[in-house]
């Protein structure tokens, strides 16, 4: 936490950072609820000038890890949305995926939160794994919609380098109609979809931000910053962080590559591409798509009717 200090007053410095300025707050990566409130009451008292008012403050939570004690902490410190790393409501399926925790704790620690105040409640889902079925899925769905929650992630498993699923790539298997299928099951109940895997009454600004190309601080082991074309990376590796906070890799994109960013965030979002930043070969295939119903065209904003489809429509536009 004294590593995690050291490089946020660094980065408020670096991101010019003035009274009131910061629009959301994200407290995420590992597993924040391992943490006591106690040992965060030195950085939010630091952050709190940089505040805006009415900020949306998110903390990621694991179900098994969250106590009562804990949420009351967060909510003391000023916390007002919790996002639950729940996945999966079969006990079976929480066991394949290595989760600790049973379908009941996810339960209880969502009603625990709503309990203590909380009204932006959030839950991860995880689906396109093996063994997944329509059955599955929508028993998933339905104990979603029983708890006191406005939003929904959705993630299709991704086999990610260096994890115990690295040896079972099986593990992951989309079936695009159980995919569309999801999707529209959330959205009937009510939850509009304003990111490819994001469903909600509440939309999070936080995610909004990122989708909006908004500049970030990432501040902590593994996270990643940016600022206009720099990216920041700190050590992924806890002790390195914790030894030297402030070694901090720096990568600069170009302006293609800003631009193709810009095109496949908003392309997989609500927030669409302006017309303004596609040069007059990129306007002109948009238009193709547009006259082909894959795209529409708002206030000279290109929209998306099929998130799934958006690395296919942003290589299109892009190529
Ligand atoms: C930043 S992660 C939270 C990290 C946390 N340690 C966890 O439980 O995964 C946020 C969410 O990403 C999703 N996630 C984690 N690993 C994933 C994977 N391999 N594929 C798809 N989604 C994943 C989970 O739904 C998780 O709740």
């Amino acid at each position: 936490m004294k590593a995690l200090m050291t490089q946020l007053v660094h980065e408020l410095k670096r991101f010019n950072a003035s009274s009131e300025s910061v629009e959301t707050v994200f407290i995420g990566g590992g597993t924040p609820s391992t943490v006591s409130p106690q040992l965060y009451k030195p950085i939010f008292d630091y952050l709190k000038p940089y505040l805006k008012k009415n900020i949306e403050i998110t903390s990621e939570a694991n179900p098994n890890s969250a106590t009562k004690e804990w949420l009351k902490g967060m909510r003391e410190l000023g916390v007002n949305r919790i996002s639950f790393g729940v996945q999966s409501f079969n006990p079976q399926k929480l066991k394949i995926l290595n989760r600790a925790h049973t379908p009941e704790q996810a339960k209880n620690a969502i009603l625990d939160a709503s309990e203590v105040g909380f009204e932006n409640l959030s839950l991860d889902l995880i689906y396109a794994t093996l063994g997944d079925t329509k059955e599955l899925l929508a028993h998933d769905v339905k104990s979603a919609f029983e708890l006191p929650i406005n939003h929904i992630s959705a993630y299709a498993l991704t086999i990610e380098e260096g994890t115990a699923f690295e040896k079972k790539p099986h593990m992951s298997k989309e079936r695009l109609s159980l995919t569309s299928w999801i999707f529209k099951t959330i959205q009937a109940k009510g939850f509009s979809q304003y990111e490819i895997s994001n469903f909600g009454e509440y939309q999070s600004s936080h995610n909004l931000g990122y989708w909006k190309y908004k500049d970030y601080m990432g501040v902590g082991c593994g996270a990643v910053g940016k600022l206009n074309l720099e990216r920041f990376y700190p050590s992924t590796i806890v002790e390195e962080y914790v030894k030297n906070p402030l070694e901090i890799r720096v990568e600069t994109l170009n302006e293609e590559d800003k631009k193709i960013e810009q095109i496949f965030l908003g392309l997989r979002s609500c927030v669409g591409v302006e017309k303004k930043i596609l040069n007059a070969q990129e306007l002109k295939r948009a238009k193709l798509l547009e006259d082909e119903k894959k795209v529409y065209m708002k206030d000279n904003v290109f929209y998306n009717y099929d998130y799934l489809l958006a690395d296919e429509i942003t290589l299109f536009i892009s190529s």
